[in-house]
Order: structure tokens, then C-alpha cells, then sequence
């Protein structure tokens, strides 16, 4: 049987100064097989290519896309991307618009914000699951199979007084958990 074909999309206006996905990339960079893509270098004045983009997809199975969260949603050039490429006739009828029927969408994600202020009465007041709706219901139309997302929470530049800030160590330990999953779905 053929391997499962994984694409990991990431999303990040600076990653020279990420803390979170710089590490969660980093621990799966050296995986055989998979095609790793930084859009924002890739697109750096938001020209996206969307025919290259839709070919892309179409040789995939796995779509992960890997973002931090902003805005309770994504950086601009994920949304400019999912506008622009997931097309209908493509992506959604009417037209063909079932190229990435059955296929599976990841979404990878670090916050700022605690894990415990994602909840009703908690300082976000919304949880994750809610919140990531839009996404969810993309994945949906899309005719895409919506995977549980893997989060990393406490994401801040060190010394924020006042915040849950998960250390260097714990997310480098996360993200084994990432690459893991990454493997495994190769399988
Ligand atoms: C423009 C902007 C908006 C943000 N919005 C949120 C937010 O809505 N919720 C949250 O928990 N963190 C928010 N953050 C914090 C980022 O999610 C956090 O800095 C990021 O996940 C860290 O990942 P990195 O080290 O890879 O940059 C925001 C940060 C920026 C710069």
C-alpha cells in the first residue's frame, strides 16, 4: 500500500522570533516524505499562487496547518490563503469541487493564552472546540475529515508577569507528541 502523503502548511509572520513553532517544526523536519511549507516566505508580498497551491493539496493526504493563534483565529496570510485557495469548483460545488474530498485537516496550533482561560467563565470565555468552528466547518464544506487539533498552550515571550508561560523544555516534550502523531498517520 502506498504511504499516506502528509503536507504541513505553516503559517507565521516571524519565524525567526517564534518560540512555539519554530520548535514544533523543528521536530519534524527531518521526517522522510513529508513536504513542509513556509507560506509566509514563500508568498512574502501575499501573491499566493493558488493553482501551484491546489496542486499541492491534491498530492496529499494529511493537510496540516500549522499556525499561532491570533485573534482567536490565524495570522492574515492563513486566511488570504484559505480565501483565495480553497476555491469554489475546487474545493466546494458547484463546479467539480470535491479535489480534496476524504482527505484528512490538522490544524496545529500555540497560544498565549492558558488552557484554563479557554472556558466558559474563563478569561476567553470560549473554549478551543468553539472557537475553532470556522475552521472545523471549512474542513466540512470542503468534504475534509476534521482530525482532533494538537495545542500548545502558555506560548509567550518569557517574564510576562501574571501568565501561565509553558518553558522551552515542556514545549520541546510536546512536541515529540507532535512528530509521534506525524509518524504514526506514515504508517
Ligand atoms: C497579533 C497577535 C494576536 C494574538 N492573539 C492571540 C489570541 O487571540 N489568543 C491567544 O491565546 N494568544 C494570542 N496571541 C499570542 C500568540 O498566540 C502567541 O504569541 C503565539 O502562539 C506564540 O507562538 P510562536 O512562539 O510560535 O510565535 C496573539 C499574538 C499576536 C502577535
Amino acid at each position: 500500500m502506498k504511504k499516506p502523503r502528509i503536507l504541513v502548511n505553516l503559517f507565521h509572520p516571524d519565524i525567526k522570533k517564534s518560540r512555539g513553532n519554530i520548535k514544533l517544526i523543528n521536530s519534524i523536519s527531518d521526517i522522510k516524505g513529508i513536504t513542509i511549507r513556509d507560506i509566509y516566505a514563500l508568498y512574502p508580498d501575499f501573491k499566493i499562487d493558488v493553482k501551484k497551491e491546489q496542486e499541492i493539496l491534491v498530492n496529499h493526504d494529511l493537510l496540516v496547518f500549522q499556525h499561532p493563534f491570533y485573534w482567536y483565529s490565524c495570522p492574515s496570510m492563513f486566511k488570504e490563503w484559505q480565501d483565495r485557495v480553497l476555491e469554489q469548483g475546487f474545493a466546494f460545488p458547484p463546479g467539480v469541487g470535491d479535489a480534496l474530498k476524504g482527505k484528512h485537516w490538522l490544524s496545529v496550533i500555540t497560544t498565549g493564552g492558558a488552557q484554563e482561560a479557554y472556558r466558559s467563565g474563563g478569561f476567553n470565555n470560549y473554549s478551543m472546540s468553539e472557537l475553532l468552528k470556522p475552521f472545523q466547518q471549512t474542513a466540512n464544506l470542503c468534504g475534509l475529515k476534521w482530525l482532533p487539533p494538537f495545542i500548545i498552550h502558555g506560548v509567550l515571550p518569557p517574564g510576562i508577569v501574571g501568565y501561565k508561560i509553558i518553558s522551552d523544555p515542556e514545549i520541546i516534550e510536546l512536541a515529540k507528541d507532535y512528530r509521534k502523531f506525524i509518524e504514526d498517520y506514515q504508517m
